[in-house]
């Protein structure tokens, strides 16, 4: 293996490395998850608005499928090396306490691993969902709006139309601002971004970003089911 390949290996196996390559990988999530509420926030701009952003999006071609391979890799390097920190934390904390080592420790920072479990749930319904859409008509003819466009206004009008799947998307929307608000911080940590000083700016950052982001993607399933958008 040549010399440069084999340091980089290294690198990303250490333990600095792994957590590198968490923070970068949702770092990358976070800028997705901007994008992403802003092009759903085209929906108050009603169905015009939303299904010409859509139909945008897939005339993008290549460059889309270039940036949904970039997130896809995002989510398996966040999930693998996030995964090899858990293993290597139990294997030190075995040895070195006899006392549990989240004494002291947010709700937020202790539960990161099950608040991403449910997160990967959700995404994998929601990509079932509104883009592979295997249980519903929403791929169909019926789902075209008169221009011909994929009618995602009415694919979101019918798929929020449904109690369940809206509380569902409402409650794994709040594990993912809760899972962000520690993972806002941690980013900047990590990445020697955050001094002492400037901790509670950060971490005060990390809230409003998370608070932020849950109001607008919520907002959505609750507009539909109060009438605001129909
Ligand atoms: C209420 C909240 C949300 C709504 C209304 C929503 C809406 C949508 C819609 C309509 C699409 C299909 C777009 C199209 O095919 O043109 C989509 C795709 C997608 N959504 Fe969401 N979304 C929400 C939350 C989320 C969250 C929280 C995540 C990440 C954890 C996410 C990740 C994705 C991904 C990865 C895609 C596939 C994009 C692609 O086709 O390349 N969404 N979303």
């Amino acid at each position: 293996m040549p010399a440069f390949l084999s340091a980089l290996t290294r690198f990303c196996l250490s333990s600095i490395g792994k957590k590198i390559l968490v923070a970068l990988s949702g770092a990358a999530m976070m800028g997705f998850l901007i994008g992403h509420l802003s092009g759903n926030l085209l929906a108050y701009g009603g169905p015009d608005a939303i299904n010409s952003y859509a139909e945008w999006l897939h005339s993008l071609g290549k460059l889309l499928w270039i940036a949904r391979l970039g997130l896809i890799g995002a989510v398996v390097v966040h999930i693998v090396f996030t995964i090899l920190l858990v293993i290597e934390n139990r294997m030190a904390r075995d040895q070195a306490y006899a006392y549990p080592a989240t004494v002291g420790a947010s709700k937020a920072s202790r539960t990161m691993i099950y608040s991403g479990a449910v997160i990967l749930a959700f995404l994998l319904f929601h990509l079932s969902h509104f883009t592979v859409t295997i249980f519903n008509e929403f791929g169909t003819d019926k789902y075209l709006d008169a221009e011909g466009r994929r009618d995602v206004y009415r694919m979101l009008k019918d798929g929020f139309g449904v109690p369940w799947v809206s509380f569902f998307y409402i409650l794994a929307v709040g594990l993912l601002c809760m899972h962000l608000s520690h993972g806002f911080a941690s980013v900047f940590q990590t990445l020697g971004l955050s001094s002492n000083r400037f901790r509670p700016v950060v971490e005060t950052g990390g809230y409003i970003f998370s608070i932020v982001l849950f109001i607008g993607y919520a907002s959505i399933p609750v507009a539909f089911w109060f009438g605001i958008l129909n």
